[in-house]
């Protein structure tokens, strides 16, 4: 791994052995040293969960970070390019996280820097540190990854979350329902690839039919800030949503993961059922995130 881009770009095994390396993390039984490096994160979007745990990790692991969070403050105002503020920052660190709302521009730093590059959202395209750690939080509740039925749920469409976690489980024979606004729909280019594979997946539009046979289901808010006109967002707005009383007769091992931030697409009393796995979910970002960076920088041996 040079960079992290996309999760067509990892392999199923490499996808295992960052799992393995997570858990190592969090037991204590692998202690990466990234002491001496230091990582610039890069946001040219908002962001909670993806910015603190990436900070998070690198302080955990050691080393230090840069912040970037909006251009207000940096050179962008004065008509510097894309391209000459990464060149710059590599300058600086050995690492650059970076999210945009622009697709492709992850892989476009990648081809312009001579460090690696982390895709931390690019657009509603690809979020794959988002994809591992979910996948991480799946083998922790599910106690393993194959043959699973996933109900997905919210913004197919726009939905980068669940671009990169539909293709990460695509190694792991899953059974997926997905249920979405007629709009939202999941990108054909994935179904494509899903056919292809000989993945089971069926497009459902009522979840209560379906969530007593899940073993996982994994819900997304609908992406405001993608919609071009914003009467189309009010439209859709509240489409979905789980409560706790949808939740009687769902399967013992059923968790309800959720990338976050959530808006009401879960009702908050789902929070206090055996079945909301989505703050843990957000922790387990931490050691899958000192994973990918040990991996990147060759601290991971
Ligand atoms: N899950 C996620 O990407 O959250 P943030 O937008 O808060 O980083």
């Amino acid at each position: 791994m040079n960079d992290l881009i996309s999760m067509r770009d990892l392999s199923k095994d490499e996808v295992l052995y960052l799992i393995d390396l997570s858990e190592k993390i969090e037991k204590g039984e692998c202690k990466p040293d990234m002491s001496r490096k230091l990582a610039a994160l890069m946001f040219y979007e908002p962001s909670t969960r993806t910015h603190f745990s990436f900070a998070t990790a690198m302080k955990k692991l050691g080393g230090q970070t840069i912040t970037m969070r909006g251009t207000a403050s940096t050179s962008v105002q004065k008509g510097e390019s894309f391209a000459d503020t990464l060149l710059t920052i590599a300058q600086y660190a050995d690492l650059i996280v970076i999210r945009s709302a622009i697709e492709g521009a992850a892989r476009y730093a990648a081809e312009t820097v001579p460090i690696p590059v982390i895709n931390a959202g690019d657009g509603a395209n690809q979020h794959p540190t988002q994809a591992l750690l979910d996948i991480f939080s799946i083998k922790k509740t599910q106690k393993k990854l194959e043959d699973l039925t996933i109900g997905v749920v919210g913004d197919l469409k726009f939905g980068r979350t669940v671009h990169s976690l539909v293709q990460a489980l695509s190694d792991f024979n899953p059974r997926f329902y997905f249920a979405s606004p007629s709009h939202l729909k999941m990108p054909p280019y994935i179904l494509d690839d899903l056919t292809q594979k000989k993945i089971a997946f069926e497009e459902i539009r009522e979840v209560e039919k379906y969530i007593n046979t899940f073993d996982l289901m994994y819900v997304t808010r609908i992406q405001k800030e993608r919609f071009a006109d914003p009467e189309d967002y009010e439209k859709i707005k509240g489409s979905y949503i789980i409560s706790e009383s949808m939740l009687k007769e769902v399967k013992k091992n059923f968790k309800i993961l959720h990338p976050l931030p959530r808006v009401d697409e879960i009702s908050t009393d789902v929070d206090a059922t055996p079945y909301a796995y989505y703050f843990q979910q957000a922790r387990n970002g931490v050691y899958m995130r000192q994973a990918i960076i040990a991996a990147l920088l060759g601290g991971d041996k």
